[in-house]
């Protein structure tokens, strides 16, 4: 039995989708009354492409991947949001995750009244394999992973995930936002070995585009298939897939911007070290930085008066005393540093 046939919820496997006008003719020239639309010119008097065809055929090329293999969300978010409502039966399944990590999985798993199950990352910041394997009974229908992950900075090993991969029983979604600044490889090129892998990705972060919320599934043709079959059916808007596909004929843009922020990351991350307030900076494989001070809570108020805004993580598990610091222009970036050097406790 496959994986989606194993873990579907019974309602998504006989659910029949929503069909679209433009489900029915996607051809472009055409007098269209069917979708009750206002007929005069706005530039986006009409729906999107439900499918978002150009879109997919691109960021197939980009990524070297079929085009049935490719979900586009309204953000990454987007995608885990369906992966729970596909896969997790409310107040029976349960998903398991880590301990810190990116805050949605939890929020959506919350959501949809599944049971969140949280294993601590060892000391090191590492996945603690076994253990996670150790809460996950046959209701553990999904694993979310974030590697690099937020809001430690650092990345998995890869052989953990292989680990993981080849022993958890139900979908292993592997969230990759920050992969573009990551010394690891992404595990795309594993997508043929493992049917129980889905891998995220955004356009949010290296690509410069948070304010147009598109984010990507890559996965087998099956697990596409059901995130496909229970989206909105318009859930990526027009405005946004012309965006997208302009900027994605810029890759060497988002090159050189990665290029850019790794360097100021190392040049930040050396210069925080050296000032007496900062206890530690974890060694990041992102486009952020934790940072240890043993005032946070004060030098988070305190910056928040100079105008800069970072993000205070103290309360999060093994992030005692830390904020999170996003790596900024260069400019930004001294200005940080200049109001950190003129903090006085
Ligand atoms: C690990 C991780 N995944 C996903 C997201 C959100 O991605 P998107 O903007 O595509 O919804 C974030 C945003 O900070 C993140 O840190």
């Amino acid at each position: 039995m496959s994986i989606v046939e194993k873990i579907i919820r019974n309602n998504i496997r006989n659910l029949v989708p929503y069909s679209t006008a433009r489900d029915e003719y996607s051809g472009e020239q055409a007098v269209f009354l069917d979708a009750n639309e206002n007929p005069f010119y706005t530039g986006v008097n009409r729906y999107p492409d439900p499918s978002q065809s150009k879109l997919k055929v691109k960021i197939s090329q980009i990524k070297n991947i079929s085009y049935e293999r490719i979900f586009l969300g309204n953000g990454s978010d987007e995608a885990m949001d369906l992966l729970i409502r596909a896969f997790c039966e409310p107040g029976i399944d349960n998903v398991v995750s880590i301990k810190p990590t990116y805050g949605m999985y939890k929020v959506l798993a919350d959501i949809h009244d599944t049971e969140f199950r949280e294993v601590l990352l060892t000391g090191e910041y590492q996945l603690d394999k076994e253990a996670l394997l150790k809460v996950a009974d046959l209701n553990s229908t999904l694993l979310f992973i974030n590697s690099p992950n937020n809001p430690t900075s650092n990345s998995f090993y890869h052989e953990d995930i292989v680990y993981l991969l080849d022993n958890f029983e139900g979908i292993v979604v592997l969230d990759e936002a920050y992969i573009d600044f990551s010394q690891q490889r992404s595990f795309m090129d594993s997508l043929d070995n493992y049917p129980n892998l889905v891998i995220l990705q955004t356009f949010s972060k290296a690509w410069g585009m948070a304010g147009i919320r598109l984010g990507m599934a890559f996965a087998s043709r099956d697990i596409i298939s059901v995130m496909s079959r229970i989206k909105y059916p318009y859930n990526i808007n027009k405005l946004t897939q012309k965006f997208a596909l302009q900027k994605l004929d810029e890759e060497s843009e988002k090159n050189a911007w990665v290029k850019m922020i790794l360097e100021q990351r190392n040049i930040l991350r050396l210069k925080l070290m050296k000032l007496e307030i900062v206890r530690e900076v974890l060694p990041s494989d992102s486009n952020f930085l934790m940072v240890r001070f043993d005032q946070a809570k004060e030098i988070f108020n305190y910056l928040i008066n100079r105008k800069i805004i970072v993000r205070d993580r103290s309360k999060a598990a093994l992030c005692d005393g830390c904020l999170r610091i996003t790596v900024g222009t260069e400019e930004e970036n001294k200005a940080l540093l200049k109001a950190l050097q003129d903090y006085k406790s």
